[in-house]
């Protein structure tokens, strides 16, 4: 046999496991930093830190994307001449004079800070879960999104990207099985479909905050080692009408939104999980889930899993950016008030900065060489047994 028609032979089966085996995906994994609220600088006994110190610890952190879901513009100054990838979000308040107005005020703030064109990725959200706090919001929240978008257009910035942030509950019927998922009534009419559109012709994202946490919570049944990442044998759902089986619901979840993006026609929009994360602590003592141990390995399975490549079973891309939810500890506000965190922590640091717990989000080269070689002894192992079937045993029948 010529040694040529060895190699043709080996060739596309490495190419195969090239292309099915190496990591595919570069999910940018940030955090969320919201800006301390007024009353929790009263209620604080020592300052806050200020946003330069903020953006140097995320630079310690090796954190490569910041999000800023109130942003102030002392903590957009302390970032947009970084290196960090930036997600800003309006406030909510102002989205229905947005849609009302096409000078949007707004824009001016980018004039004026003149954005560098070179800086890495610059995205806004239009509000963050608006539906929730103004449910009569819903006609306004896309009329914002094109004025803004147009009007950064009319300035000549064509770099920044726009969207606006739901909340994975308040949009969808549910999560188990994720291929029979949609977005709900009638917001998936109103606001989701055409949003979608939209997000297509612009070449920006869907942004969403996902929480296995509270769906772990809704359902009891469900084991809690399949909420944190830790994969165990027998701890897996199958979903019967794809055949793709799930070893964690933060894949169940995001798999639910590419199906019920799949249902409006748009099944390749890239997702931007804005917020995920755990608590760490509750005033609420019934919820003992909420504690330092499953915040660490919900975080660093979130960050492993995220890095690992592997996308989800409906997306091999898996998404395209990820905001753990947050870098410090809000003040405890009573349980009861409005909004995600209320009564909870969900910071990796401590107000002081200091870390609660190990985890690491930066992506050394040594992860990557890893990476790199196992793919590398696969190959050599693949091409060992090829030489052997193709050489061993012709010559044993000879
Ligand atoms: C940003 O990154 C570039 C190249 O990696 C580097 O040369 C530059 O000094 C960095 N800027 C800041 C502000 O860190
Ligand atoms: C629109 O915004 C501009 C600039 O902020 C303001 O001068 C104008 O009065 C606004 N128009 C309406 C109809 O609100
Ligand atoms: C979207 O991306 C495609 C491919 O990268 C490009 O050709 C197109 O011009 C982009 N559209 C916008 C509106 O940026
Ligand atoms: C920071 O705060 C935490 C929790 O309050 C405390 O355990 C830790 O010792 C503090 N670290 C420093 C350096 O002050």
């Amino acid at each position: 046999m010529p040694p040529a028609l060895h190699l043709s032979a080996i060739l596309p089966f490495t190419l195969f496991f090239l292309l099915h085996v190496g990591p595919s995906t570069s999910t940018t994994i940030g955090i969320t930093y919201s800006s301390p609220t007024a009353a929790a600088n009263a209620a604080a006994t020592t300052a806050p830190p200020p946003p330069d110190r903020i953006a140097a610890t995320i630079r310690d952190l090796k954190i490569p994307a910041v999000r800023l879901p109130d942003p102030t513009p002392p903590a957009v100054r302390a970032f947009l001449y970084s290196n960090t990838s930036l997600l800003l979000s309006i406030p909510n308040v102002l989205v229905p004079s947005l849609a009302a107005n096409r000078s949007a005020a707004t824009a001016g703030f980018f004039r004026s800070s003149s954005t560098p064109p070179t800086r890495p990725s610059l995205a806004i959200s239009v509000g963050n879960n608006v539906l929730e706090s103004q449910p009569d919001a819903i006609d306004f929240i896309l009329p914002a999104v094109r004025n803004i978008n147009s009007a950064l257009r009319d300035l000549g910035i064509h770099h920044i990207s726009v969207s606006t942030t739901f909340s994975f509950i308040s949009i969808m019927t549910g999560a188990f099985p994720p291929s029979s998922a949609t977005f709900e009534e009638p917001v998936a009419e109103a606001l989701i479909h055409p949003l979608l559109d939209f997000l297509k012709e612009t070449n920006s994202s869907f942004m969403v905050n996902i929480y296995p946490y509270n769906l772990y919570r809704l359902r009891c049944e469900t084991p809690l080692g399949f909420a944190l990442f830790q994969k165990e044998p027998f701890m897996y759902r199958d979903d019967l009408t794809t055949g793709a089986r799930y070893w964690n619901i933060f894949d169940m979840m995001v798999d639910s939104l590419v199906a019920a993006m799949a249902v409006a026609g748009h099944e390749d929009v890239p997702i931007i999980v804005t917020e995920t994360g755990w608590p760490s602590s509750s005033l609420d003592r019934t919820e003992i889930d909420a504690n330092e141990d499953y915040a660490q390995m919900y975080i660093r399975g979130l960050i492993l899993h995220l890095r690992s490549g592997i996308g989800t079973p409906l997306r091999r891309e898996g998404v395209a950016e990820a905001y753990v939810y947050e870098l410090v500890d809000k003040e405890l506000k009573p349980a009861g008030t409005a909004g995600q965190g209320a009564g909870r922590n969900w910071g990796i640091l401590y107000p002081n900065l200091t870390r609660k717990y190990e985890y690491k989000f930066e992506f050394s080269c040594a992860d990557r060489l890893g990476i790199f070689n196992s793919v590398l002894v696969g190959i050599l192992l693949m091409i060992a047994i090829l030489f052997w079937v193709l050489w061993y045993i012709p010559s044993y029948r000879d």
